[in-house]
């Protein structure tokens, strides 16, 4: 699919679906509506008041055009009020316009939207982000050529030619968004750790950055004993990812992004049961895929700060040597920790690796995990929880956040709630009580981290959509890609 931007007057454009984005206000239809309503022979007027269009935003109606007309289809998609308009609703808008698009199998379509803020170019960001995240379609698994027949190949961005460079940084983000949803998609027999580091390596190779990849003899090196404590079931190799990426000189900043890996999830000796959701724990490594996919969009962006991407991989399975519930671990800064749950695995792996990411002396770091159920039970699907013990980082997230539109909440890091993690006989247990269970597992992170301002997003809610989230159908969200972005864009622009 391609993008082309044109400086075309709305009455002047031909090809097979126009859409119109409209302001409650405008619902009326005057100037440059009312004559292109006259040459449909007042179709538009006639599908607004018989689908009681108001403007609303992300409404969307579709009517075709009968006759020989230079347009085939119309799809009309409301912007809400026009003092309101924010970006993130030109972008979900641009979204909903994507959908009936593929619905009606449109090939060429055009998009005539306001200009947002008097900001071509954060319009057309928005715009194209919006209409690609919705028409991708994840058909790796499918044999059906019906399947794979491609729906829209030509967009035309009416009004804003020149903005080019906008197209090309919003490509990069969602190439970004989009190796994070193939990433979560794919199930445990595809994406395994050794296929994690291979993605790592094939995005080193065409974005020059550095690849570092410790093996499992390397871990036990730097003592990685709740790493390698979790991956211990698995017949596949565990694989320690740290990719970085420098900018030209001395940079701004030095960032560290960390995401949970694991491939699969069974809940290990503690198993999941029933109506646990085993069969979806394939998006377990959702935040090394957004780890992943903020490095390839960083990469291709060049951001004036130098940023290190790092996921400890593996599976959490069952096998004859497989952990025992009770066994103790020790971390690589020298912390015992009491498995009193081995479905507790993700904290034990990020531990070493922020461990790790720890001694890299970075300005600060973010790690992203599906960490636990507690925290969906908290936000529900949309929401990310925000933990964070420094102030100032919790705000450049929630900056982020707001540019981006991936919604995050501040949750408390009640330190008394540690004492749920006090174990008789090691330095702590991995699992507390079932309340406040996703406080306890950022507070468990935190023992980790000794000396760099750290945040943890716990993404167990939106990795994946049920339901239509606005910007994909259902599956994979790529949740994290752009807020991770954003945030290394602000902070190292
Ligand atoms: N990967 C799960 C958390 C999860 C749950 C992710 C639902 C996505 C959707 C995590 O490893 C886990 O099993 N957490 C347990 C922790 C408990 C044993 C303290 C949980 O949330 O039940
Ligand atoms: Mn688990
Ligand atoms: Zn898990």
């Amino acid at each position: 699919m391609a993008i082309q931007l044109s400086d075309k007057p709305l009455l002047e454009w031909a090809g097979d679906t126009l859409a119109i984005a409209l302001f409650e206000e405008a619902v009326e239809l005057t100037g440059e509506l009312a004559t292109l309503d006259g040459q449909f022979a007042g179709i538009l007027k006639e599908v607004i008041a018989e689908e009681e269009f108001t403007g609303k935003a992300n409404s969307t109606v579709f009517t075709r055009v009968s006759g020989a007309s230079p347009v085939k289809k119309i799809i009309l998609v409301g912007l809400g009020k026009a003092d309101n308009l924010k970006l993130e609703t030109l972008r979900r808008t641009a979204a909903a316009v994507g959908k009936v698009a593929k619905k009606q199998k449109s090939k060429v379509l055009g998009l005539s939207f306001p200009l947002w803020n008097n900001d071509p170019t954060a319009t057309v960001q928005a715009l194209a982000e919006g209409v690609q995240l919705a028409l991708y379609q994840d058909i790796r698994f499918k044999s059906d050529p019906e399947d794979k027949a491609s729906q829209v190949e030509t967009i035309e961005f009416l009004g804003f030619a020149g903005q080019e460079a906008a197209i090309t940084k919003a490509n990069q983000i969602v190439s970004g968004v989009i190796l994070a949803r193939q990433l979560v998609a794919a199930p445990a027999n595809t994406v395994t750790p050794i296929t994690m580091a291979e993605t790592a390596q094939q995005i080193a190779q065409d974005h020059g950055l550095h690849l570092e990849i410790l093996e499992q003899a390397d871990c036990e090196k730097l003592g990685m004993g709740a790493f390698l404590g979790v991956a211990q079931a698995s017949d596949l190799p565990p694989k320690f990812i740290h990719l970085t990426y420098k900018p030209e000189g001395t940079p701004k900043r030095k960032l560290g992004i960390i995401g949970k890996g694991l491939t699969f999830d069974s809940g290990g000796l503690n198993i999941k049961g029933a109506g646990s959701g085993i069969e979806t724990m394939k998006i377990d490594m959702g935040g090394a895929a957004a780890t992943l996919g903020a490095a390839k969009a960083i990469a291709q962006l060049k951001p004036d700060a130098e940023v290190h991407f790092i996921s400890a991989v593996t599976e959490n399975m069952i096998s004859g040597h497989a952990m025992h519930p009770g066994d103790i671990l020790t971390a690589s800064n020298g912390k015992t920790i009491e498995v009193n749950n081995t479905d507790a695995e993700g904290r034990l792996t990020l531990a070493d690796a922020l461990v790790f990411a720890d001694k890299l002396g970075l300005d600060a770091i973010v790690d992203l995990a599906t960490l636990t159920g507690a925290c969906v039970i908290a936000l529900g699907d949309d929401i990310a929880g925000l933990y964070s013990p420094d102030d100032a980082l919790a705000k450049q997230l929630e900056q982020a956040s707001a540019t981006s539109g991936e919604k995050i909440w501040r949750m408390p890091m009640e330190d008394k709630y540690f004492e749920g993690l006090k174990s008789g006989i090691a330095d702590m247990k991995n699992t507390g009580p079932r309340p406040g269970g996703s406080i306890t597992a950022a507070l468990f992170l935190k023992q980790f981290v000794k000396d760099t301002a750290w945040a943890h997003l716990d993404i167990a809610g939106p990795v994946w959509a049920d339901k239509d989230n606005g910007y994909n159908n259902t599956g994979a969200t790529g949740f994290g890609v752009r807020m991770l972005v954003d945030w290394v864009l602000e902070t190292g622009e």
